[in-house]
This record gives structure tokens, C-alpha cells and sequence, in this order.
């Protein structure tokens, strides 16, 4: 059976069924592992026979869910759906589809949700997605061919997403014999190669999936080898969250607990340390701190919460406290910070593009972010540096990000939960990416703002007007520059302080180190939003005529600028009619080849979809455009 066959359909899900299982297995603790290995290995069957040796538990407890639930796994077998919903949840809530079969079996010690990840390089953002939340993978090793290059990229990304246990299952051992020395040589060279790369510890361990060897007993195949059956290993590995609980409290905030007005109460998932009413703590990013005064559950009140459990926090004070804030320890609590080194895995079929605003998302908080063309890309299979200029589909780098407000954050290394981000593309609201932090840069915490005496307002009452940006934005040739030209002039007579920033001007001052490159249009776009701003804190109406073919960039200057003071204004051209008045005889040259990347030839221009204000330049000539334009945007006081 191929990969893409066992991909599940989430929707035949039965809420109540799987409520009531989740209630009959809620006491057991849950282990989440990723299958690493190609169906030759013997993943499938591998799959397969913990899914039977555990089938009695499996078998009552589900027979409900079965009946309903539209599946098929592998063998034939009837594979139940139910933890499904926990697998899947966390990627549905980020919009990403990818191929990875999740499937849930357990045992009267633990429950377990076993990702399956398609194994081939054009996977790997499947991969990382299914090993994100693991905290084990099982490496599977087909004792004929020992170590190979998909051996390597598999633990390069288990190692990459911060899995600490690893299971090297060397299967097929019925086909070497039970060969002790074969067995050893892999190990030896599986050990050399996870040194190299950073991997501390692993446990190897010689099965037969087909056969049963040392899965859930130890076999008389291999009196030599002195471990646990693999089903043993997995019921008793100690957790990450085990380890967890020591570390100082961190819990993001999901949202605001307010029933009535007596109660109000912080709730969130503990991602590391443990909490006691009395335990001082901080809110992060503000830093106001405060005591615990309650740790409320549906169950009834705690005296104690731990990593990984979902609790409400009352605290003694009323202080400041909202979704995407951090309960941290009082006096160990994390960094916040603007900028980062971070490793990134991109997940789109559209390159990343340096430059460019995302929304990242880092448990419950959610900022925008630009990403800088990376430092170096990561060969999967030789784990060599190579130099890029951008990230493609599957590509892992390593490059700096700066948000544009700082978040409170962990590294990676130390806590998943407060150092490991998604990245989503403003336009589509696709995940494009999955990233992990290394450390902050540090430069955002040297750099302060200065607080001035005389505010904008006051700039702008002074010109008794209301600032804004005007931004013209159409084809080169469109109109943009007359008829901004004519705005800004009716908006003289009316006594309105005015400045109007033009394309080809900006290009021969500020901007006269950029080309017409996508990177290049983008810098040119933010540094053309950031002046605008600037005169907008000045007191002044701006006027901007710039192609600015990009929806993304367009708002993220909206985004710089109070609600209503961005008036996107479309100067709706046909390239026809722009091409055909050719103003500049640009559109020739670009025809003719001599000008590379011109916009409406071989670059392409994204029109507004809703923009504030459209003029159509064929039925309008630019004195009745501007005209328009001024009736549309008055009052402007
Ligand atoms: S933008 O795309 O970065 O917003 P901008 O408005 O600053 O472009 O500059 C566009 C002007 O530069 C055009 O009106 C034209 O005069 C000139 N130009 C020169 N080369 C190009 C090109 N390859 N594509 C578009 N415009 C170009």
C-alpha cells in the first residue's frame, strides 16, 4: 500500500464517541511517535502488528467508533480515528493539509498516536509537520542495507524538531540470521553518524516485525540482546514532559477566563514547570507580577499544576493579562524580543520572499515578522551548508526574522512550545512555514523609544487637518503620478498640508540603491511606507504614486498606519491602454527584451481586490479622476 493510500479523511469524526473514549482512556498518559523509515523497511507491518498486539483493548473500547468511522488502514485492518482529533488538531487549526496518517492504538499502561509520515525528500515538510509534536521516533532500519541516506535525513529532522528519544528498530532480522555481529556493525555506524550531527542518546533494539521478534516479548531469537521489547520501551520512555516539570513555569495565555464578575481567570496549557496557589509569578511581555491565588479545573480547584495540563489561573491582583501573554515564574521568567536567528522549514510551493511581511504564530501569539534571505540552506541528506538566496518548497535554512512587536519566547532547544512558530502568508492565510527559534539578536533590547512632548495630534491639529496616506497604486504608465499630481494640487487650494512622494523621485534619492527586483520592489515599498508614516506623524496628508505591484506590501503599510489613514486608491489601467501610450517608451523596451523584470510583462502586478477608492482612466481624464478622488476622501477634517 503507498503512503498517499493511507491518508485518513478527518471528517467522518463522531464528536460523542470520541468524547466517550476520550473519557475511558483519560487517566492513561499519552505518547505521541513518528514512524521514520520507507514502506521497504517494513514500516506498514511494523505499524500493523502494534496495532494487532494491542488490538484487545483496542478491539472493545472502539467497536462503536469502527462501525462509524469510514476507514481502512493497513492489512486490512480496521484502524480507529478517535485520537485522531488530537493528531490532527493542532495542524487544522493551522491550515496545513499534508500527508501524514495518524493513527492511535494503546495498551492497558499508555495510549499512543503514531504519525506516519511519507519518507521521500519531497516529504519533509510532512515529516516535520508529524514530528513537531512527537516525542519519539521510531527510526526503522532494514538490517540487509543498515544505515542509509534516508536513515540520515530522517534523524537530521527528528533531531531538527527536538525529538529526545530514538528508537533505532533494526528490522528484518530473520533475514540475517539474528546475525549478533551484523546487528552491532549498524548500531556502530548509526551511533558515529548521530554524534556527528548532535543526537546525544538512542536505543537500538533488534526486531522482526512480521516475525514478533522483540516487540511485545523479548525473543529467543536474540538471547543476546539484553533490552525491552519495543512495546515495553514505548509504554515506559519517560515523556519530555516529565522532564518538563522541572523547569521554571511557562504557561501562554489562550484566552481570558470571565464568567461573571467575581471570577477571572487565566486559561492555557502549562508547556513547562509546575504552579501552586501562593507561587509568585510575571506576565510577560509587561512584566507586572502577581500571585497565585487559585488554579481552577472543570474537576474542581488544584493544589498543584504541572506541564501539560490545561488549567485556569486566579491571581491576586488585577493585573494586565490577555491572550498571548506568558505566566511565567516570577524570578526566571523568558526573554522577550524582536529579533532572531531562527531555522526555518518551507512548507509552500512559492518560494519564501526575503523581505516580506508574514504573520507568525508562536503558541497564542501572533505578530507580524519579515525574514532576511537566509544565511545558509541545509542539504537534508549530506548535512552540508550551502549558500541561497531564498527558501523553496522543503528547504531547510537558517536566517534572521525581526517582528514587528516583540514576543516572549524561549529557544527551541529549551521549550517547544515558546520557541517553535509557524509562518502564514497574509493574502492566503496558507502555513507557508515552520520555524525554530536559536536566540534573540539582542539588538532590539538597546534600541528604546524616545518618547516626544509634541504627539501627532498635536502636529496635525496645528494644520487643522486629519493626516493621511494616499496611495496610488496601478500599472507604470496607469496615470498615478498626474493624477496624484492633480490631488495633491486641488488639496492645495484647499489650504491642506500636503507632500507627494513619486515613484521615479524616490528612485533617484533614498531609493537609488534598488532595482526592480521582487526583493528590491519590497524594500522599496517599506521604505516608502515608513516615510509616508513619518509625515503622517508630522501632520501632513501623503500622496504616494508607486506601482507597488505587491497586495502584500501594500498592506503592510496599511498596517503601519492608524485604522483609516491608509486610502488605497487603484489607478485601473488596462496594460493594453498603458502599454499603448507608452509615456516613456518603457513597455517597448521590456517587448523588446532590453528591460528585464518590467511589471505587466515579465513581472507580474497583484490589482487590490477591495480598494478604498478605483478611478477607471479610460472614462475619466485625470482632472475628473482627482476630482472624484477629493469628493471621495472629504471630509478631511
Ligand atoms: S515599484 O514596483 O517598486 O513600486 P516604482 O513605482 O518605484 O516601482 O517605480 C516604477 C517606475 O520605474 C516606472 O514608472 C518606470 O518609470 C521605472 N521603471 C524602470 N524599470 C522598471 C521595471 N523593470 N518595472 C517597472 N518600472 C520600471
Amino acid at each position: 500500500m503507498s503512503d498517499a493510500e493511507t491518508i485518513y479523511k478527518t471528517d467522518a469524526l463522531i464528536a460523542d464517541d470520541i468524547d466517550a473514549y476520550l473519557e475511558t482512556h483519560q487517566h492513561k498518559s499519552l505518547l505521541r511517535f513518528i514512524t521514520c523509515g520507507s514502506v521497504d523497511d517494513g514500516k506498514s507491518t511494523l505499524i500493523g502488528r502494534l496495532l494487532y498486539d494491542s488490538k484487545m483493548i483496542f478491539e472493545d473500547q472502539l467497536e462503536a467508533l469502527q462501525a462509524d468511522s469510514k476507514t481502512v488502514g493497513t492489512q486490512g485492518q480496521e484502524i480507529d480515528f478517535a485520537l485522531l482529533v488530537d493528531g490532527l488538531a493542532a495542524e487544522r487549526e493551522q491550515g496545513i493539509t499534508i500527508d501524514v496518517a495518524y493513527r492511535f492504538f494503546s495498551t492497558e499502561k499508555r495510549k499512543f498516536i503514531v504519525a506516519d509520515c511519507p519518507g521521500h525528500e519531497q516529504y519533509t515538510r510532512n515529516m516535520v509537520t508529524g514530528a513537531s509534536t512527537a516525542d519519539l521516533a521510531v527510526m526503522l532500519i532494514d538490517a540487509r542495507k543498515g544505515v542509509l541516506v534516508q536513515t540520515r535525513r530522517h534523524s537530521y529532522l527528528c533531531n531538527l524538531v527536538g525529538i529526545k528519544n530514538i528508537v533505532l528498530a533494526i528490522n528484518k532480522m530473520d533475514l540475517i540470521d539474528y546475525d549478533q555481529e551484523k546487528y552491532d556493525a549498524i548500531v556502530a555506524d548509526y551511533a558515529a553518524f548521530a554524534k556527528e550531527i548532535g543526537i546525544e542518546s538512542f536505543t537500538a533494539m533488534p526486531i522482526s516485525g512480521i516475525n514478533g521478534d522483540n516487540i511485545t516479548e523479548n525473543s529467543a531469537n536474540t538471547p543476546w540482546y539484553k533490552g525491552t521489547p519495543l512495546m515495553a520501551h514505548l509504554e515506559t520512555v519517560s515523556l519530555n514532559l516529565d522532564a518538563d516539570q522541572d523547569k521554571p513555569l511557562r504557561m501562554p495565555v489562550q484566552w481570558v477566563n470571565r464568567p461573571n464578575l467575581d471570577f477571572r481567570g487565566f486559561s492555557g496549557q502549562i508547556a513547562a514547570g509546575s504552579v501552586k496557589p501562593g507561587d509568585a509569578i510575571r506576565v510577560l511581555p509587561s512584566g507586572k507580577t502577581s500571585t497565585v491565588s487559585k488554579i481552577a479545573t472543570l474537576d474542581g480547584d488544584l493544589d498543584e499544576a504541572v506541564a501539560g495540563q490545561s488549567v485556569t489561573l486566579c491571581l491576586d491582583d488585577e493585573i494586565d493579562c490577555s491572550r498571548g501573554d506568558v505566566i511565567a515564574a516570577s524570578d526566571d521568567p523568558p526573554e522577550a524580543s524582536d529579533q532572531f536567528e531562527a531555522t526555518i522549514v518551507w512548507m509552500d510551493d512559492e518560494d519564501l520572499v526575503p523581505g516580506r511581511a508574514y504573520w507568525l504564530k508562536l503558541g497564542t501569539q501572533m505578530v507580524s515578522v519579515t525574514v532576511q534571505a537566509p544565511k545558509y540552506t541545509v542539504n537534508v541528506n549530506t548535512m552540508e551548508h550551502m549558500a541561497a538566496k531564498t527558501l523553496d518548497l522543503n528547504a531547510i535554512g537558517v536566517a534572521e526574522i525581526a517582528t514587528d512587536k516583540p514576543i516572549v519566547f524561549e529557544a527551541y532547544a529549551d521549550n517547544r512550545t515558546l520557541g517553535g512558530f509557524i509562518l502564514i502568508d497574509k493574502i492566503t492565510n496558507a502555513t507557508v512555514g515552520a520555524g525554530m527559534l536559536h536566540f534573540s539578536l539582542r539588538r532590539a533590547q538597546n534600541v528604546h523609544w524616545q518618547a516626544t512632548d509634541i504627539t501627532r495630534e498635536a502636529h496635525a491639529d496645528l494644520k487643522n487637518q486629519k493626516p493621511k496616506v494616499l496611495w496610488f497604486t496601478g500599472l507604470s504608465g496607469s496615470g498615478k503620478s498626474t493624477i496624484a499630481n492633480e490631488v495633491e494640487k486641488l488639496l492645495n487650494v484647499m489650504n491642506r498640508h500636503t507632500f507627494l512622494l513619486d515613484g521615479d523621485n524616490v528612485r533617484h534619492g533614498l531609493n537609488k540603491d534598488l532595482g526592480f527586483t521582487e526583493t528590491d520592489r519590497i524594500e522599496n515599498i517599506r521604505r516608502v511606507g515608513e516615510v509616508a508614516k513619518l509625515m503622517t506623524d508630522a501632520g501632513l496628508i501623503v500622496l504616494t504614486a508607486f506601482i507597488s505591484p505587491f497586495r502584500a506590501e501594500r498592506e503592510m503599510v496599511r498596517a503601519m498606519l492608524p485604522e483609516g489613514e491608509f486610502i488605497e486608491i487603484f489607478v485601473d489601467t488596462p496594460l493594453e491602454v498603458a502599454e499603448q501610450r507608452d509615456v516613456k517608451g518603457l513597455y517597448k523596451k521590456a517587448r523588446a527584451g532590453e528591460l528585464k523584470n518590467f511589471t505587466g510583462i515579465d513581472s507580474p502586478y497583484e490589482p487590490p481586490e477591495k480598494p478604498d477608492i478605483r478611478v477607471n482612466t479610460v472614462e475619466m481624464t485625470p482632472v475628473e479622476a482627482a476630482d472624484y478622488i477629493v469628493r471621495q476622501i472629504a471630509p478631511l477634517k
